[in-house]
């Protein structure tokens, strides 16, 4: 099938959302990640003031969750997709006309920002999209401030046991999903303490690391 957009794949929108049918994915997203997304925020801190930077940040709808949290913290969003990029404006126009939000066209794989950027740095069902998880990794570690938080999220967790889910989400959708032990481990030696949460009765999973100070 040919898609207005510049993606060939229909699937293929998820990875990078191109054209009028990914803007289409774009919202899809928004709506179908919302309680995922309440969920992850459930489980972070409280209070926050600093720069929190959300990474693939999509259609915006988390950056607009949690700057509903965070109303006194200061936000950026990255994203390989311009369009993405767009609707992430437009869905959080008031956080842009204040100049709380600054949104780039980058790569988790080379974020254009000094070390330490960030006390929050987060990245929803996105990881599996990355192509170099660990030394993406470590690229979201540098960026993050000690004592910092890194959150990755996804609505699929998989053990090492599911095997054709494993095998169909990456026939599917390009989507190179890997077990707890894999991304914990990553995320241990790049220099975060991690903490996994799960949510009942579901695939949800949350990585939450600590750079260690
Ligand atoms: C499935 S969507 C998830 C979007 C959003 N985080 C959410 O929770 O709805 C994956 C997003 O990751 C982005 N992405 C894929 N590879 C990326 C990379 N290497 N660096 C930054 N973003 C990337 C895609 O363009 C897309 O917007």
């Amino acid at each position: 099938m040919i898609m207005s957009g510049q993606n060939q794949n229909p699937n293929s929108q998820y990875s990078k959302p191109i054209g009028s049918d990914g803007v289409d994915v774009l919202h899809d997203m928004n709506d179908h990640h919302a309680p995922l997304w309440d969920w992850i925020i459930s489980n972070l801190p409280r209070a926050m003031d600093g720069s929190i930077l959300d990474i693939g940040c999509g259609g915006g709808g988390f950056l607009k969750r949690l700057s509903d949290r965070y109303p006194y913290a200061l936000f950026f969003g990255i994203d390989i997709s311009d369009d993405a990029l767009d609707v992430t404006a437009e869905v959080n126009y008031d956080l842009m006309e204040e100049g709380s939000l600054e949104l780039l066209n980058a790569s988790v794989s080379d974020i254009p920002f000094e070390e330490g950027s960030f006390d929050l740095v987060t990245a929803v069902e996105t990881y599996f999209f990355w192509p170099d998880l660990k030394s993406d990794i470590e690229e979201a570690y540098r960026v993050t401030s000690a004592g910092g938080m890194f959150v990755i999220g996804s609505e699929m967790r998989v053990t090492v046991d599911d095997t054709e889910y494993i095998e169909s989400s990456l026939r599917d959708y390009g989507a190179r999903l890997v077990p707890d032990e894999v991304i914990v481990g990553h995320m241990e030696s790049a220099g975060f303490d991690v903490k996994v949460e799960t949510a009942p009765d579901s695939r949800w999973v949350m990585y939450i690391g600590v750079k260690r100070i």
